[in-house]
C-alpha cells in the first residue's frame, strides 16, 4: 500500500495551494485515501473570527462524508515545515470517529518526515464505544 503514499502527498501538496489562510499565513493540504482508493482532499479555510477556522484534515473527512465515502486508510498531511506538521486534537478526534485508526503520513513540499497510526496520536480515544454504542 506505501507504493501509492507518493500520488497522496502529492496531492495534499496540490491541494494545499488552495488553503485560505489570510491570518495565519500557514497554509495546509491533506489528501484522504478512501478504502476503494479514491483520493479526497482538503485545506485549510481561515475565517476573521478566527475560531470558525476549519483544517485541511477535518475539510478532507467531511467532504468525503459528504460525497458518500465510508472506509478510509490513510490521510497525507503537507505544510511548509522542516518539521513534521502532525494534525490538531480536534482533527484527531474528528479523524478517530470517522476514520479509524487511519495511517497518518506527514510531509512537506518535498518529502514525507514521518509516518504514525492514528492511534498512535490519539491513545485512549473518547469515541461511541463509550456511549455503548459498538466498536468506535
Ligand atoms: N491547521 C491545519 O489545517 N491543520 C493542522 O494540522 C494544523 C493547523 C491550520 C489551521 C489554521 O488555518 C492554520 O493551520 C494555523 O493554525
Amino acid at each position: 500500500m506505501n507504493v501509492i503514499t507518493p500520488h497522496l502527498l502529492d496531492a495534499a501538496r496540490q491541494a494545499r495551494l488552495h488553503a485560505h489562510a489570510p491570518f495565519s499565513g500557514f497554509c495546509v493540504g491533506a489528501a484522504l485515501e478512501t478504502h476503494d482508493g479514491q483520493i479526497i482532499t482538503g485545506c485549510n479555510v481561515e475565517n476573521a473570527t478566527l475560531g470558525l477556522t476549519i483544517c485541511a484534515e477535518r475539510l478532507a473527512i467531511f467532504k468525503a462524508i459528504s460525497e458518500g465515502h465510508r472506509r478510509f486508510d490513510r490521510l497525507a498531511i503537507v505544510a511548509d515545515t522542516a518539521e513534521p506538521t502532525p494534525p490538531c486534537g480536534a482533527c484527531r478526534q474528528i479523524l478517530w470517529e470517522f476514520g479509524g485508526d487511519l495511517e497518518i503520513v506527514l510531509g512537506n513540499l518535498l518529502s514525507e518526515t514521518a509516518r504514525f497510526s492514528l492511534s498512535d496520536l490519539l491513545p485512549h480515544p473518547f469515541d461511541r464505544r463509550l456511549l455503548g454504542q459498538g466498536d468506535g
